[in-house]
């Protein structure tokens, strides 16, 4: 196997086996479009300064948007998109297809490949998430009047309101999508190292590439990996926030808690129990976080023994950042379907927070408000519970020799929750004031 391109000082062509070895078509099927974009406006950055003349951007203008049009098979044989860009250009226009890596390296071209393929995942990411966090809002404000118990522990606490904890994971999530936001710096320009005699203008491709900057130094712009360890970094804490939100859905939807059914469409059989119906999906979103935390590792690791320049290691980097991509959309759509399909046992979860202990701290603060300080009325309420009498079952004068009025209907959900109006609390004024405030930043977005 050859690639003419590559070895034009060789005598003898590359083994088929370091051929293969060294090859990184399959990944490279990614950043075919990535490529060609950032090939169109190198040639429109030659043109502009006088390098290439009009009718020979044209032709390679074209040959790139047919290729475009066309897609094109990675072939192993000539190592990497680029080469294969080059060689498939050639066929298509003619001796033309020569011109188009003057001024160019693959380093820096590799390095705006992966850029580009970055700023359109976190694009998607964007919009997925966009429709995942709308999904929560929606499912808060559709179940604004269900309650459950809030768990510590994944022990009973306190009742909440249902849209206090999915209002939780749209906090978490609003994060995430913020992270996906870098600028994008464009490296095409920079050559392989050092720069180039020819008279180009980065800042002009840069600004082609709708960039937010150009680099600065010709090393570190074939260097740096810095935004996919960004990219990959934000993509693993999203999974891992994901893989939080699916543990949550599998244990509600088990029999045990019972306090969500999800529907036959998102559901797997098994191959011998004919009843079970089970959240693989889910289990899949929370596996999978475990693969993007790899990636990370394996990123960062491939990075840190690299002196300053292109090496080929930095091929390397390219898979974790296809992989985390690629797996992180999937996860988020499967999120948003399932918080979307739920059907909600709205009965169940108030049953279980309907749990008399649940109101033990609700008590200590009608104590506080009393001005019993804190740890005395812990201890008071503490001592109740252990003598295992239901709240309810208290004698109104005990109570009253407390300082407190206190009626069976005292302890309701409703009623626990209704009180904790403090900021970011799970009162329904004060989740109302968080749908608002969700609502009005998806809109400025
Ligand atoms: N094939 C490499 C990649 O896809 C690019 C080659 C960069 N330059 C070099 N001298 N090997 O990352």
């Amino acid at each position: 196997s050859d690639a003419p391109g590559l070895r034009a000082a060789f005598s003898a062509p590359m083994a088929d086996d370091i051929a293969k070895f060294v090859a990184s078509v399959e990944t490279d099927r990614h950043l075919l479009e990535a490529d060609l974009r950032g090939s169109l406006a190198h040639v429109a950055m030659l043109e502009a300064v006088g390098v290439l003349t009009a009718e020979q951007a044209t032709r390679l203008r074209h040959g790139l948007e047919r290729i475009r049009a066309e897609g094109l098979d990675l072939d192993p044989a000539y190592e990497d998109v680029h080469m294969n860009v080059e060689r498939r250009l050639e066929d298509l226009i003619g001796a033309d297809a020569r011109l188009l890596h003057t001024a160019r390296s693959r380093n820096d071209q590799v390095a705006l490949d992966l850029r580009l393929y970055v700023r359109d995942c976190e694009a998607r990411l964007r919009l997925a998430l966009a429709e995942l966090t709308t999904a929560l809002v929606d499912q808060a404000e559709a179940y604004a009047d269900v309650v459950l118990p809030g768990y510590t522990h994944v022990q009973r606490a306190q009742p909440v309101s249902l849209a206090h904890v999915l209002l939780a994971y749209h906090a978490a999530l609003t994060r995430d999508l913020e992270r996906l936001r870098q600028p994008f710096i464009s490296p095409l320009g920079a050559g392989a190292l050092a720069g180039t005699a020819v008279p180009i203008d980065p800042r002009r491709t840069a600004q082609e590439l709708g960039a937010d900057g150009v680099f600065s130094n010709a090393l570190d712009a074939v260097t740096d990996r810095d935004f996919a360890v960004n990219f990959v970094f934000a993509g693993a804490l999203l999974a891992v926030h994901l893989s939080q939100l699916a543990e949550t859905l599998i244990l509600w939807c088990s029999q045990e808690f019972n306090f969500i059914h999800l529907p036959d469409e998102l559901t797997t059989g098994s191959s011998l129990m004919p009843q079970k119906k089970n959240p693989d999906c889910l289990e899949l979103v929370r596996g999978r976080a475990g693969q993007c935390i790899g990636e990370l590792v394996n990123l960062l690791t491939t990075l840190k023994g690299l002196p300053v320049g292109y090496n080929r290691d930095l091929q390397e980097t390219k898979p974790p950042v296809v992989r985390v991509g690629e797996t992180v959309l999937a996860s988020v759509n499967v999120c948003a379907l399932a918080i979307r399909q739920m059907t909600v046992h709205r009965e169940v979860m108030r049953q279980a927070a309907s749990d008399e202990k649940l109101y033990a701290t609700d008590l200590v603060e009608r104590l506080v408000a009393q001005g019993v300080p804190f740890r005395t009325a812990y201890t008071i309420i503490g001592n109740l519970v252990r003598r295992g009498v239901p709240f309810s079952q208290v004698p109104a004068d005990e109570w009253a020799t407390l300082g407190l009025r206190v009626m069976p209907e005292t302890f309701t959900p409703e009623q626990s929750i209704a009180g904790r109006t403090s900021h970011g609390g799970t009162s329904p004024a004060r989740i109302t004031d968080q749908i608002a405030a969700a609502r009005a930043a998806r809109r400025e977005d």
